[in-house]
């Protein structure tokens, strides 16, 4: 197969879909692998170190997107790149298509099979291509917290794990997942008081488990996040209810209660945020303050360690690549209902159920149309 790899072109957007040591395992399988010149380079990945691994470069996104059968991506093509679709295409990306009703009806004119990272699952029914962003962001949470907590940032001038004989600040979190979990090491690691909520009480026993203690749990409710947030020097959003808006669980009256220079970083902002007076940010401005509380809400954070990120995020998806390339779509689609999961449009015809509620169209299942 000839797999492409355009360079991302969506403002702020530094990840590329595929590494040197993913076209070295694709060139030995038999593939060709196409790289766009400079599409790693934000990621730290040169057109050298591609060429080294086998890969040819290429001077456009036309001959990337052209000449290949596979097109790898990370984020979801933006019209620019809508002029590259065309029938027998195959496309691996994030694609969102649910708030995205133009994308799809391009994907559908166009007889494009677009398998979407964000809704294959595993053997656990989880979400494996979401995953590594979720852990990226929640370490990161905690660092871009530090940073904001020093006075020329705005913050209380705190230093996260404290000194001898002086208390180390207090973390709160939101939200016990993927997210929040990672938070917590973070932040422990930082040596920094920390508590959790969560709603699921199972997910704190878990947690206490793993953090032997260290970990402060809490059951959320609005007296108990009132609490914490009124005691804490930085919080962190990380809520989530699969599919749904985030619940706004830290209330305009309670950010008012907060510590002047505390810091609010709100990660579940890509789902509306779980924090009142959140609003959705964006690298170039991410920090707003109000009520003398700073609020970093940038919506992918991920963006801002692109190497970090890109290594994370095709470690995931490799397998997956590599399986499509070797076996065909059809095949591969039709050897592992978890990918199969991923398709959301094949031969103009939309695939995801999700995705088709949202946008009030019909859907006919991936298993019917790959036979
Ligand atoms: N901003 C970014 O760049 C970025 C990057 C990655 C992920 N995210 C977002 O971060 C959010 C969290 O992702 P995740 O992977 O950790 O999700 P997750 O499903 O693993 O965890 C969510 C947790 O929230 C808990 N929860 C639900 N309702 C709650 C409530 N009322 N009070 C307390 N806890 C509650 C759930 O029990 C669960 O443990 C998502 O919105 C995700 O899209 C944002």
């Amino acid at each position: 197969m000839i797999v492409g790899v355009p360079k991302e072109i969506k403002d702020n957007e530094a990840r590329v879909g595929v590494t040197p040591a993913g076209v070295k395992a694709l060139t030995e399988a038999g593939h060709t692998v196409l790289i766009e010149t400079q599409a790693g380079a934000l990621s730290g990945f040169s057109d050298d170190e591609y060429q080294h691994a086998g890969a040819e470069i290429v001077g456009d996104a036309g001959c990337a997107w052209g000449k290949a059968d596979l097109v790898v991506k990370v984020k979801e093509p933006i019209e620019k790149e809508y002029v590259y679709f065309r029938e027998g295409l195959v496309l691996f990306t994030y694609l969102h298509l649910a708030p995205l009703p133009g994308l799809t009806d391009k994907l559908l004119e166009a007889r494009v099979a677009g398998i979407a990272y964000e809704t294959v699952r595993d053997g656990n029914g989880n979400l494996p291509l979401l995953m590594p962003m979720s852990e990226v962001a929640g370490r990161m949470s905690v660092q871009v917290g530090a940073s904001y907590l020093e006075k020329e940032r705005g913050g209380r001038g705190i230093l996260l794990g404290g000194v001898p004989g002086v208390p180390p600040a207090h973390v709160a979190i939101l939200g016990g997942g993927v997210v929040g979990t990672n938070a917590a090491r973070i932040a422990l690691g930082f040596g920094a008081k920390t508590t959790l909520i969560d709603v699921n009480l199972n997910r704190l026993r878990e947690l206490d488990d793993i953090f032997g203690g260290r970990l402060y749990t809490l059951a959320s409710n609005s007296y108990n996040i009132a609490h914490v947030t009124r005691e804490a020097d930085l919080v962190i959003g990380g809520v989530l209810i699969p599919g749904a808006t985030a619940p706004k669980i830290v209330t305009r009256a309670m950010v008012s209660q907060m510590k002047k220079g505390a810091v609010i970083v709100d990660v579940a902002i890509d789902q509306g945020g779980c924090v009142e007076t959140a609003r959705p940010t964006s690298h170039s401005n991410p920090s707003f303050v109000v009520d003398g509380v700073v609020h970093y809400c940038v919506t992918n954070m991920p963006g801002a360690v692109p190497h970090t990120s890109t290594l994370a995020l095709t470690n995931a998806t490799f397998p997956y690549l590599l399986r499509i390339a070797n076996l065909g779509a059809r095949q591969a689609l039709a050897a592992d209902p978890g990918l199969a999961e991923g398709l959301n449009t094949w031969d103009g015809r939309l695939t995801h159920r999700g995705v088709a509620e949202s946008q009030h169209r019909e859907w006919t299942s991936a298993a019917k149309v790959i036979g």
